[in-house]
């Protein structure tokens, strides 16, 4: 009797991915609130960190963005402890498998760690696409794999070739414990920056195709490849959702404003007046047709209501520059590892 229970209750959340994302809904339903006990560790401890992200190192002069802690309208969450988290993890490796906004969460993970356990050796290695952070004394292993399209870009006569349909994977992905994928920044790139001459779907090469169709038959082939290559019993799989930008102060009520440049406070409230970029609900209704459990991270509206969480000029290019894309560490990404401890 009790076997067969747990069968269907197995059965019943084997069938019901989607309630994996929606059923989160009160955790990212919610609003910024200020607490002087963030962030949740001071940049001087995280002597590795890019200068992508080292807003503070870079010269921004305001640091009120970093006294921010989200706060869910329906639910509490527990506060980022860096110890219990490495005592889940101990043994075992995470990977985030991405773009640049990955790098930006898995940074944010790493400066987490390890302020919480300074005097712990830990050892940072590229190899590859490949960057891994280990603390060696509890075994965990936190990896970002450089990948801006999930799916795969090949060389062939013709030129670069994204190919939609087809995706090589890694071997590293299939012997990790915990895999966050993300991929969307690039779906629009055009011109010198965009790294493929070709696209690839269904057997025709195409110059060109629509670009949310090219993003939404990619997730899918993604899809496929979860649920040919995840065993649930073993590994973890989350989405980390889409990552929004801040260059157009329409959606926030500041018509004529172009950027992110010395914005400081969040906008108030739950709900960010331009609503959500129209890739959440293609990713959504792929997420919903994928067999295996795949949680998503649905980190998008958090985010849009951090219009002052962004390097801007304290980023990689400094003043040549206008950074409103990426997140300064610390800041809004160690938020999206305080959900996923919470989802641990
Ligand atoms: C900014 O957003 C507004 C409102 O959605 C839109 O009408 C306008 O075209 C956008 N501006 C740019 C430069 O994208």
């Amino acid at each position: 009797m009790g076997l067969l229970f747990l069968f269907l209750l197995h059965a019943f959340f084997r069938g019901n991915p989607s309630s994996s994302s929606s059923g989160l809904d009160h955790v990212f339903t919610g609003t910024w609130v200020e607490d002087q006990s963030y962030p949740l560790y001071d940049p001087a401890t995280c002597p590795f960190i890019e200068r992508e992200f080292k807003c503070q190192g870079n010269g921004r002069p305001d640091l009120f963005y970093t006294h921010y802690r989200w706060h869910p309208l329906a639910c509490n969450l527990l506060r980022f402890n860096g110890l219990d988290f490495l005592e889940k993890m101990k043994g075992k490796s995470i990977m985030f498998v991405g773009d640049s906004l990955s790098r930006n969460q898995w940074q944010s993970l790493t400066c987490l760690l390890h302020s919480a356990v300074p005097n712990s050796p830990y050892t940072l290695d590229r190899v590859g696409d490949v960057s891994i952070f280990t603390l060696t004394e509890y075994k965990v292993k936190v990896m970002h794999d450089r990948n801006v399209y999930l799916v795969d870009v090949v060389r062939e006569d013709i030129g670069r070739v994204l190919k939609l349909d087809s995706i090589q994977g890694s071997n590293l992905w299939e012997g990790t414990d915990m895999l966050i994928f993300n991929t969307w920044h690039w779906w629009y790139r055009r011109g010198p920056t965009q790294p493929w001459d070709f696209v690839e779907l269904g057997g025709h090469i195409y110059k060109d195709i629509d670009r949310m169709r090219a993003f939404e038959m990619a997730l899918k082939t993604w899809g496929a490849w979860v649920d040919a290559n995840v065993d649930p019993t073993r590994v973890k799989v989350f989405f980390q959702g889409i990552s929004p930008s801040h260059y157009n102060g329409s959606l926030w009520n500041e018509p004529g404003v172009t950027s992110c440049v010395r914005q400081k406070t969040p906008v108030p409230g739950s709900i960010y007046p331009g609503g959500l970029p129209p890739a959440v609900a293609v990713l959504k209704s792929v997420l919903s047709t994928i067999r295996k459990p795949v949680t998503l991270l649905d980190i998008t509206t958090l985010s849009l209501l951090r219009k002052d969480g962004h390097p801007s000029i304290y980023g990689l290019t400094g003043a040549a520059g206008m950074d409103c894309s990426h997140w300064c560490l610390p800041g809004v990404p160690d938020t999206w590892n305080e959900i996923l401890y919470n989802l641990i």
